[in-house]
């Protein structure tokens, strides 16, 4: 572990080496291939999934801005006085900004992230706007660690897990997973949770095949990231973005899928790639709101509050221990 004193406190819990290419030679092994979508997010990656925050199609970002926006006074009170915030996957400082403001005294804010350019980042734009809030960002991999969580157990903490990240666990990976953010809480800590829910299956569809390709290329980027950081020599033409919704599993899937028939040479691995065959990237798991309330239950928690906005695309919830 590397503790970095800057304005604010830099804790970087990343192994020293990524953790990226042993889950690329083990992900093409399988069968079918597959990659953790944590993965996307190296610094191209990072600034690719800005830009789709951005574009017209995909609503996610900007239902959760709206609800954060209009609600931002009534969450933070939800929330109460003191809070130590602490950000899973925190990206960009605009989500959690829609809150801090109206927080009643908040003593910490600890963005968490994968990606430590976005999490410098956001540990500069929290200064620059609250200069004296005690900021400590932890570069992490929160779904192979919830360490940085242990300290202080007795403190009342609020997680943020905002961004409908909650979506890429397969569901009861899901459960699980809230389940041990519950128990890393004392009695009256909290967690505020952003979650896309179902809607009309075009609108999901478009969402993650925009027009502009920004979708294409952050899914493409993954192949990009090879060629630099495994020399993989990869024509990114020889494959391409395949997303599609399942209604049968409530989720959007994103592919890789070869062109054509191929080989891939990593190291001392070679993987064939049938033509037509994919590596699966990312799975987005879309909730109806009775289906994440029986996920919170199932996770031994309780929702506290919950806001939507107007078309009912998106749900914050905030929730506590019974
Ligand atoms: C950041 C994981 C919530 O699943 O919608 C955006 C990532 N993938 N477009 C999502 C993503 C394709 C995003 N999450």
């Amino acid at each position: 572990m590397k503790k970095i004193n800057l304005p604010y406190t830099l804790v970087d819990l990343q192994p020293e080496l990524s953790s990226f290419k042993d889950d690329v030679i083990a992900g093409l092994g399988q069968m079918p291939k597959t990659l953790p979508a944590k993965h996307f997010y190296d610094k191209t990656g990072s600034e690719l999934f800005n830009a789709i925050t951005k574009l017209p199609e995909y609503y996610v970002s900007r239902a959760e801005m709206e609800i954060l926006h209009d609600f931002g006074p009534d969450i933070a009170a939800a929330i109460g006085g003191q809070a130590h915030i602490i950000e899973l996957g925190s990206g960009s400082f605009e989500k959690i900004n829609q809150v801090l403001p109206f927080l009643d005294k908040p003593a910490a804010y600890k963005p968490v992230d994968i990606s430590i350019s976005a999490l410098q980042d956001t540990a500069e734009q929290v200064l620059k706007y609250y200069p004296a809030l005690e900021v400590t960002g932890i570069c992490a991999d929160y779904t192979s660690t919830l360490e940085f969580l242990h300290e202080d157990l007795e403190i009342n903490k609020t997680i943020c897990f905002l961004g409908s990240t909650i979506g890429n666990f397969q569901r009861e990976e899901a459960t699980d997973f809230l389940q041990s953010l519950g128990s890393e809480l004392a009695a009256d800590g909290q967690i505020l949770i952003g979650v896309d829910l179902k809607k009309d299956t075009s609108l999901l569809h478009k969402a993650y095949n925009d027009e502009k390709g920004i979708t294409a290329a952050f899914n493409l980027n993954i192949l990009e990231r090879m060629n630099k950081e495994m020399n993989a020599g990869i024509h990114a033409d020889d494959f391409m973005h395949h997303a599609f919704y399942s209604e049968e599993k409530g989720r959007i899937e994103m592919h890789i899928q070869s062109n054509k028939e191929q080989f891939i040479s990593l190291e001392e691995h070679t993987f064939h790639f049938s033509k037509g065959e994919t590596i699966h990237t990312e799975n987005s798991h879309k909730f109806s709101i009775s289906e994440f309330i029986a996920l919170v239950d199932q996770a031994h928690l309780e929702v506290d509050a919950f806001w939507t906005d107007e078309n009912e695309w998106f749900g914050v919830f905030l929730l506590k221990k019974p």
